[in-house]
């Protein structure tokens, strides 16, 4: 079991030779006090407002990395330029109700927040955050995906070991996945864990592609599980950003605690690799990708 470094960020300027070292070392680099919690409750408060007038019956796609009904679902393969929302499995009652209140029924935002709403645009063009990625190797970093992972107490699903690059493919593989840690995450309530040094020498296992505009299936690679018996709990006090490269093997379990998890997450690609046209998240070329400017 290898813990990976973590650094004080509450003054993050730039990438430093140890932190260099780290990320290459473990694939992931943990940054503690990167944001500040001014930041963390702004973008929860304002998120929260978002889904206060939501009305569940007309957005009931659900999300779980355990049931896979919503990699076929049209609401779910157009979100690449939208806001959508995904609600948790058991968010629902029998009669098709929601079961509890709207911020513990929620699984996730995605996947365009970063470019269709003000505040998350401006939480995620911190130049700071520009400086981070191109520290960690991206030469033209783009914004891809935002996400707003809501880990709700009681019903928070698990996510299941995997690899962002399966689902965020570019050729060479050059994804990067900044979590933002916007509430303290613990081995209680869902905090993320990976498997440090496990993204070496390993191509993805899988690939998660279009195979019509309404379908996507899996490609395998690499039938061989990850070895989870190696893999740490990464936990994180709000304002700790972890970032980690596409290769990094992480997870994270069910909440059944009493407090939520909120989490944030954007993924950014080099503007330098190729990004096929049949990867799940497509933009129409009215609303291209952009940088941190
Ligand atoms: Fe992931």
């Amino acid at each position: 079991m290898r813990l990976p470094k973590r650094f004080d960020a509450r003054a993050f300027e730039t990438v430093t030779e140890p932190m260099k070292r780290a990320f290459e070392r473990d694939g992931v680099l943990v940054l503690d006090g990167m944001i500040s919690d001014a930041d963390c409750d702004a973008l929860k408060a304002h998120t929260l407002e978002l889904v206060s007038n939501l009305d569940a019956t007309e957005h009931h796609t659900t999300f779980s990395t355990t049931d896979p009904s919503h990699q076929n679902d049209s609401y779910f393969l157009s979100s690449g330029h939208k806001t959508r929302f995904f609600f948790e499995d058991g968010a629902f009652n029998e009669a098709g109700e929601l079961a509890v209140p709207m911020e513990r029924a929620l699984n996730k935002l995605g996947h365009a927040m970063h470019d269709l709403d003000p505040v998350f645009d401006r939480f995620s063009r911190q130049p700071r955050l520009e400086r981070l990625a191109k520290g960690l190797g991206s030469k033209i970093p783009l914004l891809l995906q935002s996400m707003y992972i809501f880990k709700p107490p009681l019903i928070g699903g698990e996510v299941t070991c995997h690899q962002d690059a399966t689902f965020l493919w570019t050729e060479p593989q050059s994804v990067i996945g900044f979590w933002f840690a916007l509430e303290d995450a613990t081995i209680h309530n869902g905090c993320l864990w990976g498997l440090p040094g496990e993204d070496k020498g390993s191509a993805p296992k899988k690939r998660f592609r279009r195979i019509s505009e309404t379908e996507t299936a899996f490609e395998t690679y690499d039938e061989s599980p990850f070895p989870e018996a190696k893999r740490i709990p990464l936990e994180a006090s709000k304002g700790t950003l972890i970032a980690f490269n596409g290769l990094f093997p992480h997870l994270s379990s069910a909440n059944r605690s009493n407090t939520s998890r909120h989490a944030y997450t954007l993924h950014i690609i080099d503007g330098a690799a190729y990004y096929p046209d049949d990867n799940w998240l497509q933009r129409p070329a009215e609303m291209p990708l952009r940088g941190f400017s």
